[in-house]
């Protein structure tokens, strides 16, 4: 039996399911929810590649008809573009206010098609099968759906949540190992947000689960998700807690331009760096002791993770550039930027007080070590 989160929003409300080999049972999950026996599937073509099939003879199984489309693998298909072949694709298909879409594939396809769910016909349901650890543990659960615009990532969305959320543990298997350890950036931010005796799990277990340990992979994925949904039930739209759930994102954001969203530095590997340097800038501004930065720099480099700027291949900005491109964030409000800072591992908080000559001096350090 999977593991269940329930995510509790009143009308809203929804469950997580967490375990190995739950692909072959997706018909079996998905058939309480339907009207009619028939679901359309958006994936990624990887994934489909991979995955669509054990996932249509669980529909077939339970005599539910679908239809798929495929996507390309990668942040550009979350456009304006890809959107309206979603929904067109969608209203083609026939698909019906009461009809359930699934979205199958990593955090790209997710918050497309639950985006495209939410605007055709003015909201349909919609099923997360995330196949990212990136996605199962972060992007699938809370209901942030969009897409990109030229001026920056996620600009263009909308708050909707999904009916359910399937999190197969056993799909993680198929990721490469670059992958893997950029969705783990995410499992270590809950524990550096808010829950220190995870983080010291994760220091105790992250290599064995990184190694394809399946059943500390689904411990970490069920307390991930379960911290994410009591932050999501206390602050569905991001009004105070959920903005905790951005540690490490600030930096992480301003490094992926910098980088141009290439291959250089994927987002999960941005984060880890962002939370590095968040609990470095902590510690300057005399928030939290040098012990935790150092603490969260050692678990990262145990992980074989990207930990430093000098971790990133090619040219940076200095630190003004870098300085400017943080101001670009979507947590600017009235020109002032919100930080998440920590007072010490597992206590983060949202702060506008941050030096600018410390934050300088923080990142004129990280840069130094990038030659
Ligand atoms: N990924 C951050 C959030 O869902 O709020």
């Amino acid at each position: 039996m999977p593991e269940k989160v329930h995510v509790s929003l009143g009308a809203r409300s929804y469950d997580v399911l967490v375990g190995t080999g739950l692909l072959a049972d997706t018909g079996k999950h998905i058939s309480p929810l339907l009207k009619r026996p028939k679901v359309a599937i958006v994936s990624d073509a990887h994934v489909a590649s991979l995955h669509l099939t054990t996932l249509t003879k669980s529909l077939d199984a339970q005599g539910i008809s679908h239809s798929n489309l495929s996507l390309p693998q990668g942040e550009s298909t979350k456009s304006w573009a890809h959107l309206q072949e979603v929904v067109h694709w969608l209203l083609s298909e026939q698909i019906e206010r009461n009809d359930i879409v699934i979205a199958f594939g990593g955090g790209v396809i997710g918050d497309l098609v639950g985006f495209a769910a939410s605007i055709l016909r003015r909201g349909v349901r919609f099923v997360q099968i995330p196949t990212s650890l990136l996605a199962q543990v972060d992007s699938s659960v809370g209901g942030k759906t969009g897409i990109n615009a030229p001026h920056g990532k996620n600009l263009i969305g909308a708050f909707h949540q999904p009916s359910l959320v399937l999190a197969d543990i056993s799909v993680l298997g198929t990721l490469t190992e670059r992958d893997f350890r950029a969705g783990y950036g995410e499992v270590a931010k809950y524990g550096l947000l808010g829950d220190a005796d995870f983080f010291e799990w994760l220091e105790q277990n992250g290599p064995a689960l990184a190694g394809g340990d399946e059943a500390l992979r689904l411990q970490a994925v069920k307390r991930s998700v379960a911290m994410k949904a009591g932050i999501v039930a206390r602050d569905e739209t991001e009004q105070g807690e959920r903005a905790l759930l951005n540690l490490g994102h600030t930096f992480c954001h301003a490094l992926e331009a910098a980088t141009g969203y290439s291959d250089r530095l994927l987002h999960g590997e941005g984060v880890a760096i962002g939370c590095a340097l968040a609990f470095e800038t902590s510690a300057r501004l005399g928030l939290c002791s040098q012990e935790a930065p150092s603490r969260v720099r050692a678990h990262l480099k145990d992980m074989k993770m990207k930990t430093d700027l000098s971790d990133i291949s090619g040219e940076l900005p200095d630190a003004d550039g870098l300085i400017s491109l943080m101001m670009q964030d979507k947590k600017v409000a009235s020109g002032t930027l919100n930080f998440i800072m920590a007072r010490g591992i597992g206590e983060a908080f949202v702060t506008s007080d941050v030096n600018a000559d410390v934050l300088k001096s923080v990142l004129t350090d990280a840069l130094s070590t990038h030659l």
